[in-house]
């Protein structure tokens, strides 16, 4: 059967955690934690805008957070260091399983879009930076309702503008919050468990099938047609 396919950008696709080599320039060994920190910060500030009802967009909330990052770490970084790393995270890479991954999804004959937080302009650059916006037949940002995921409006944005339903319609996302999202919303949803140690929140929702990385994906669908 044919799929509708919703890719979460940040963190599934692409990867965040690049950022760390630039970061080492300017924050030396806490490069890392740095890194996580932002990220963090990056979520939670459009979980809370999304809650307060005071959306600004996904790029917002990431500089915000840079700043906020700057401040824990007591890292006085210039105007020009703090732009260099914003411009570092509109180009960041895909995950090297990425390209593999997609290929063989589009061979199956899956529809491929990518459905994130971040906006269109955002998500277009990055795909076409990391050389991966051919795959996809669109993009679908939650800026056009202004909300974020794991609003469940979100989900139904997407299967609005996908012209798809719950019933073929998946989400994959290493970010379990987005899985619990789009299952809570009904739709059936893929974990991308890049990690190890990754851990998926305990709150009894289970996402429907678990992948280590992209390659795995087109057999894991086949196992819950
Ligand atoms: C996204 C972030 C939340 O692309 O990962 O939607």
């Amino acid at each position: 059967m044919s799929l509708t396919l919703a890719f979460d950008v940040y963190g599934t696709l692409i990867d965040t955690n690049n950022v760390v080599s630039k970061l080492r320039e300017y924050v030396g060994d806490q490069a890392e934690a740095f890194s996580q920190t932002w990220r963090d910060k990056q979520l939670e500030y459009s979980f809370r805008r999304g809650l307060m009802q005071q959306y600004e967009h996904f790029g917002i909330c990431t500089s915000h957070a840079l700043d906020y990052t700057c401040l824990h770490y007591k890292a006085d970084l210039s105007a020009l260091q703090r732009e260099s790393l914003l411009a570092c995270y509109r180009t960041l890479p895909a995950f090297s399983d990425v390209v593999y991954g997609l290929k063989a999804l589009k061979s199956a004959g899956h529809r491929l879009f990518a459905f994130s937080n971040g906006n269109m302009a955002a998500v277009e650059g990055l795909l076409i930076a990391a050389d991966i916006r051919d795959f996809f037949s669109g993009v679908v940002s939650v800026d056009t309702i202004k909300t974020f995921k794991p609003n469940p409006a979100t989900y139904e944005h997407f299967l609005s503008t996908s012209d798809s339903t719950v019933d073929n319609a998946w989400l994959i996302s290493s970010n379990p919050f987005d899985v619990i999202g789009a299952v809570s919303a009904g739709m059936r949803a893929a974990w991308v468990k890049r990690s190890e140690n990754a851990i998926f929140d305990p709150w009894g929702v289970e996402p429907t099938c678990v992948v280590a990385n992209l390659s795995e994906l087109e057999a894991g669908l086949k196992t819950k047609a």
